[in-house]
């Protein structure tokens, strides 16, 4: 039986191989191109695909692939926002993916990018390398003591919490489910309170229609001056246009609406047409990440593992989609 992976990076050949030597009865396909209208076919004679990829995978790609009799879609990956699940569910595919593989990644990243802008480590580090070894003006602040809004307490806002906890923070939340409350975390019921009483607040909710451009002009307008908030959700949570509007506020994003046709790729000798980005890329106060808050060894082996494990599930019995 045969599993055909798209969008493999060298990094993950490795652990492939391993499973791939771990299950001798299944021949697991390796494709570096992403999953397309047109590399579809590539998919013929398999039971599953596993694909990573922002690019959308729309009606006319599950339909390619259920005319190749592919039954399981699974994304080595939390989101699957980008995934047509009614499709899905038309040509009676079934949908995984993998959200327990590292939340820990997403969370220390989180953390990491919070202190980076809070001391401006980012900054200079620059300087330094140009021999400009002076301090001012990289006066910066400390995370003791702030308030600090968690929006979204699954796996990553969990993880992320339990690691603020360390640093004697005021620790905010707001969630549909209340499944910290038992452990202390103080849980509001409206975001502008939020907006109102946090130093810094940071996203960890699925990129779904509930949550498109949850964080617009009106959000921006509603946080306290000089917050910082953190994309560490899909681009698709924050309205970028309000987000360069608001010049009071300090941004740390993991991700960008638009990504898809940038991140992953080289553009340093190629020119970036979207202004958005570029004008993000400009700003000092903006600390902007390739959509790479995952990406630590741990969990890419987990990524790999856990989806061709998913697959083997699949042929035994039925995962469902767990949500994050
Ligand atoms: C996720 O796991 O949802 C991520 O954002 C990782 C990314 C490589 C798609």
């Amino acid at each position: 039986m045969a599993i055909t992976v798209y969008s493999v990076r060298d990094d993950e050949v490795a652990y492939f191989q391993q499973w791939q030597q771990a299950h001798p009865e299944e021949q697991v396909q390796l494709i570096k191109v992403d999953l397309t209208v047109e590399t579809a076919t590539l998919a013929a004679g398999s039971h599953s695909v596993i694909l990573l990829q922002t690019k959308p995978v729309d009606v006319t790609i599950i339909q390619v692939l259920a005319q190749l009799q592919v039954a399981n879609l699974i994304v080595r990956a939390v989101g699957v926002d980008n995934i047509d699940a009614k499709a899905i569910t038309q040509f009676g595919m079934q949908l995984a993916n993998v959200p327990s593989y590292s939340p820990r990644s997403v969370a220390e990243f989180t953390v990491l990018q919070l202190l980076q802008l809070l001391r401006q480590s980012f900054r200079f580090n620059i300087a330094f390398k140009k021999g400009d070894f002076r301090w001012t003006p990289f006066l910066g602040e400390e995370l003791v003591g702030k308030t600090v809004g968690v929006i979204g307490t699954g796996r990553i806002g969990a993880a992320v919490i339990a690691i603020l906890k360390g640093f004697d923070v005021h620790i905010l939340a707001y969630s549909h489910h209340h499944n910290l409350a038992a452990q202390g975390v103080q849980y509001v019921d409206q975001l502008p309170e939020l907006y109102r009483r946090c130093d810094v607040l940071t996203l960890h909710i699925p990129g779904n229609a509930e949550n498109t451009r949850l964080i617009d002009g009106a959000a921006f307008q509603a946080m306290k001056p000089g917050m910082i908030l953190l994309n560490m959700a899909r681009g698709s949570v924050v309205d970028t246009q309000a987000l360069l509007a608001a010049m009071d506020q300090h941004i740390i994003l993991a991700t960008y609406d638009n990504e898809a046709p940038y991140f992953g790729q080289d553009y340093s000798q190629r020119k970036i047409d979207d202004l958005y980005l570029r004008a993000l890329m400009q700003r000092d106060d903006v600390l902007l990440a390739p959509h790479m808050a995952f990406y630590t060894k741990p969990a890419v082996e987990n990524m790999v593992n856990q989806a061709l494990d998913k697959s083997l599930a699949f042929l035994q019995n039925t995962p469902t989609l767990e949500v994050h």
